[in-house]
């Protein structure tokens, strides 16, 4: 057996390491994945082989997140139930995805991952692997009776490990779970499991990394201009940048104005409610600048129709279908529809909000000329109107007469 295991250096993928090897008689290839977290990740290599890997690969994703998954996701003001921003969701089928690349070139037979049985990573991982490679054998031991067996906690983890003589390093477990990539960071579990518990306290708001509390953001706002093209921002207060970047400057920018945090309690795929904590300061910056520019140059009816699909391509993408032919499907329709999507909109930055402070385009469909009251020369009369209400009051007038009409 030629296992690739998705592996971060910490505890639970160390132990699972050597358990493989030890359990199975497997070589082990550990792979990580660069999407952003600003983690320490020259030593990994080292780590991996000292625990028992033949191998390591250590992959630098983050401007083919931004510019493949991000950007993309971003193009439909994707928002899952009405406030996440989706960061860890749409990271995991690209670190999946590039692990069966691994699994490949090695000729491995399995790939596996540190996900547990009760989230919504352990779907993105494995419905990306059955997308890709549905010939590889998958292998999770959270899932895995002897493996549960074999650490109920965390003291048999590191007994483990002193055992082994695996490098670990004694750092206190936080009292939640963390996520960090390019997009965001996300805290659950631990404490955070009492949707009462509140994490902006004085005391706890050590919690939060990427932003400062819109209490405490610099009392002078900041403005901000942004470029877009077909969709994608390009440029920052006048400057071209990768999408990489663009999302680097954004999260300092948002995060130094307190922007984007999120607070909510989530339905997980596998069916359980799940709080969250988000911060996701460039993200938002930029899903509202999309907007604006949206608004002037969208024809209303593609907006509407995108509007009522994006629910569903945000569910897509929560549940882990990236790689599915509807999702594809609706991206086509989705870039289709950005084609014009081109122009500038300046911002405002101050304690938490973002505010639209002017947009222009070469495509504007905003006509002044109709608008205007005073418009003299248009295609727009307003004796047409009388009609166009006339006929759209019809079947109002026809439900008054056969049923009565409302009660009054
Ligand atoms: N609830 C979020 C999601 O499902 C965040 C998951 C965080 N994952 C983690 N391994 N800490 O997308
Ligand atoms: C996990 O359970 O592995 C993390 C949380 C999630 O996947 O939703």
């Amino acid at each position: 057996m030629k296992i690739v295991l998705a592996y971060s250096g910490g505890l639970d993928t160390s132990v699972v390491v050597k358990w493989l090897k030890e359990t199975y008689g497997a070589e082990i290839i550990t792979y990580a994945a660069d999407v952003g977290q600003e983690e320490e990740l020259k030593g990994l290599s080292a780590k991996a082989r000292k625990t028992g890997a033949s191998k390591h690969y250590t992959l630098n994703l983050v401007e083919e997140f931004a510019r493949d998954y991000i950007y993309p996701m971003i193009r439909a003001n994707t928002i899952y139930e009405g406030q996440y921003y989706l960061g860890t969701s749409i990271a995991r089928p690209l670190i999946a995805k590039a692990q069966v690349e691994i699994a490949r070139k090695e000729g491995a037979d399995t790939v596996a991952h540190g996900a547990t049985g009760k989230g919504n990573d352990q779907c993105r991982f494995e419905l990306t692997y059955m997308a890709l490679a549905p010939d590889l054998t998958i292998m999770a031991p959270w899932k895995m009776d002897n493996y549960r067996a074999e650490f109920p906690g965390r003291a048999e983890m590191i007994a483990y490990c002193k055992k082994h003589k695996i490098p670990v390093e004694a750092s206190a477990k936080k009292p939640y779970s963390m996520d960090r990539n390019l997009l965001h960071i996300s805290y659950e579990a631990g404490i955070l499991e009492d949707p009462w518990f509140d994490p902006t306290t004085e005391e706890n708001k050590g919690m939060f990394k990427l932003s400062v509390a819109p209490e405490d953001a610099p009392d002078k706002p900041e403005y901000v201009e942004l470029d877009f093209e077909k969709g994608d921002c390009v440029r920052v207060n006048g400057k071209k940048l990768t999408p990489g970047k663009v999302l680097k400057t954004l999260n300092a920018l948002g995060g130094k104005h307190g922007v984007g945090r999120v607070d909510i309690v989530e339905n997980r795929f596998v069916g359980m409610k799940s709080r969250g904590v988000y911060e996701t300061p460039g993200g938002t910056i930029l899903m509202h600048g999309h907007r604006q520019v949206e608004a002037l140059t969208m024809d209303r009816d593609v907006m509407h129709l995108r509007d009522e699909l994006m629910p569903k391509y945000a569910k897509l993408i929560y549940n882990g279908f990236w790689f599915a032919p509807e999702r594809e499907a609706l991206q086509a329709f989705i870039d289709e529809s950005q084609k014009f999507v081109t122009g500038t909109v300046r911002l405002k930055l101050y304690k938490g909000n973002v505010t639209t402070c002017g947009t222009k385009s070469k495509y504007s469909l905003y006509d002044e000329n109709i608008a205007s009251m005073e418009g003299v020369q248009s295609w727009y009369n307003q004796n047409d109107a009388t009609g166009f209400i006339r006929l759209n009051g019809l079947r109002l007038r026809a439900r008054y007469m056969g049923q009565g009409g409302p009660k009054q």
